[in-house]
């Protein structure tokens, strides 16, 4: 049996090893580098196969502060999506996930960084996910808090407004820093969860159509292949 964290670690590297030997990851690609702590290991690997030569000419770019540190420890090369190199399009993005549902629907955003990991994600020709088996659902909604970036100005009508669609609501409180969340993108964090389950698809839209949201939590719109990883130290393939 193996732990949580190793599942995380098992399903990074082993997704880039896979996606290098299908050719799906290939030298002077442009890749999307997710966030968090099983995105992570996903960036190191990356980074290992730059340094022994097997990749090489990478153009990343990064979903959050964190990544573009990341990039820079190992040295990866950082573009932004607007950079010429980049032109606004990725051959693939690569992340975690907090939730992945029937036919790899997800959640994402347990790490705040969820308008840039969509940017990235919806602008890729291919998606995938690495996660733990902790994160394989049957349903969204009632289990991991969606997170939904807001307009700081906005936050009083917009929780009014999840609240109308069944929501309950919780401003997002930092660690080590007193009062809320305040996202890479200078917003703030509403989680909500709701007493059954939802149906993404439509709340994806219904969310994001409400005045003062940045962005939700909720990823249907471009379906991932999702590497996910066991504690008897599989890794299952789920497209
Ligand atoms: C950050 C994310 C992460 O991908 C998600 O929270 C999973 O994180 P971890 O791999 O640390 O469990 O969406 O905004």
């Amino acid at each position: 049996m193996i732990s949580k964290d190793e599942q995380k670690v098992l399903a990074a590297r082993t997704a880039v090893d896979v996606l290098v030997k299908k050719g799906r990851i290939f030298s002077g690609m442009k890749i999307g580098l997710g966030t968090g702590s099983t995105a992570m290991p996903a960036v190191k690997r990356i980074a290992e196969l730059i340094a022994d030569g097997t990749l090489s000419g990478i153009k990343a770019v990064a979903t959050s502060f964190q990544t573009t540190l990341a990039c820079e420890e190992f040295g990866i090369p950082v573009y932004t999506m607007n950079d010429k190199a980049i032109g606004g399009t990725l051959d693939l993005a690569i992340d975690g996930a907090d939730e992945i549902g029937k036919g790899n629907s997800l959640i994402k955003g347990g790490g705040a960084a969820l308008l840039r990991e969509k940017i990235v994600a919806y602008n890729s020709k291919a998606f995938v996910v690495v996660a733990d088996e902790s994160k394989a659902v049957e349903n969204h909604g009632t289990k991991f808090p969606l997170p939904v970036e807001i307009i700081a100005e906005a936050r009083v009508p917009v929780v009014q407004k999840l609240e109308k669609l069944g929501a309950k609501c919780v401003l997002r409180e930092g660690v080590k820093k007193a009062g809320p969340v305040i996202t890479d993108n200078g917003n703030m964090i509403i989680d909500c969860t709701w007493e059954n389950p939802v149906d993404a698809a439509k709340l994806e839209d219904t969310i994001n159509d409400i005045t003062g949201v940045v962005e939700c939590g909720f990823f249907t719109k471009i379906r991932p292949t999702a590497f996910i990883a066991h504690s008897d130290g599989s890794v299952e393939e789920r497209s």
